[in-house]
């Protein structure tokens, strides 16, 4: 299941270290069932007052190619060239505003929660699952014609594992590459403030 285990430096849960963004997929369909479970376990993850504020539209090359087709046209150029075999796009969107008509402040930091879990879950299914920042939220909103009220956060893509050999050299080195994260004194202070960085 783990491929590109996270160099922790001590250990954690093995689906969290192992997690990680593959671009090399198989053009092979996920299953209906798989991709249900993704959205479930999304749809677990907490939220401020469990508003709930995530929605996913959930496109499957083998369910509906037209309208996969559509969501794919969004992706940005380099997003498109490795996700040729993509065979589910899931768009994250937050719900912007509470039932009172108010901003809510909370919607993408729970958005985002869910959709790591729907991370999660896609590799605790040893499926690759991919975010995506580079597509054009406000084109995916026209064709599907979703409400003003949503916002587009990201692009999830899906798919079996692939061959990281077969990819472009680019993408085949970037993929070997070690997984780096910033050190722990730079991002966690304990007991206070401790860096002025
Ligand atoms: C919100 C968000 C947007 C991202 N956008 C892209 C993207 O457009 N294209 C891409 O190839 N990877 C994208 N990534 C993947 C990141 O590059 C990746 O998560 C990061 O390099 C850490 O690698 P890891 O997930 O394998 O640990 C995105 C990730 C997130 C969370």
């Amino acid at each position: 299941m783990t491929h590109r285990p996270a160099p922790t430096d001590i250990a954690i849960h093995p689906l969290i270290a192992g997690r990680w963004s593959p671009r090399a997929y198989a053009e092979r369909p996920v299953a209906h069932a798989q991709v249900i479970a993704l959205v479930e376990a999304a749809r677990w993850a907490p939220s401020a007052y469990n508003v709930q504020p995530w929605r996913f539209v959930v496109f499957e090359k083998s369910q509906d190619r037209e309208a996969f087709d559509r969501a794919f046209a969004t992706l940005v150029p380099f997003n498109q060239g490795w996700n040729r075999h993509a065979q589910v796009l899931i768009a994250v969107l937050a719900d912007t505003l509470t039932a009172k008509g108010t901003a809510n402040a909370s919607a993408s930091y729970d958005a985002g929660a869910a959709a790591m879990a729907l991370l999660l879950q896609a590799h605790a299914q040893d499926l690759a699952a991919h975010a995506m920042g580079g597509f054009d939220g406000d084109a995916l909103k026209q064709a599907f014609s979703i409400p003003e009220r949503y916002t587009a956060l990201s692009m999830i893509s899906v798919a079996h594992h692939g061959d990281a050999q077969a990819l472009p050299p680019e993408l085949a080195a970037r993929e070997a590459a070690p997984r780096a994260r910033l050190p722990l004194e730079e991002i966690a202070h304990f007991g206070g403030w401790t860096d002025a960085r």
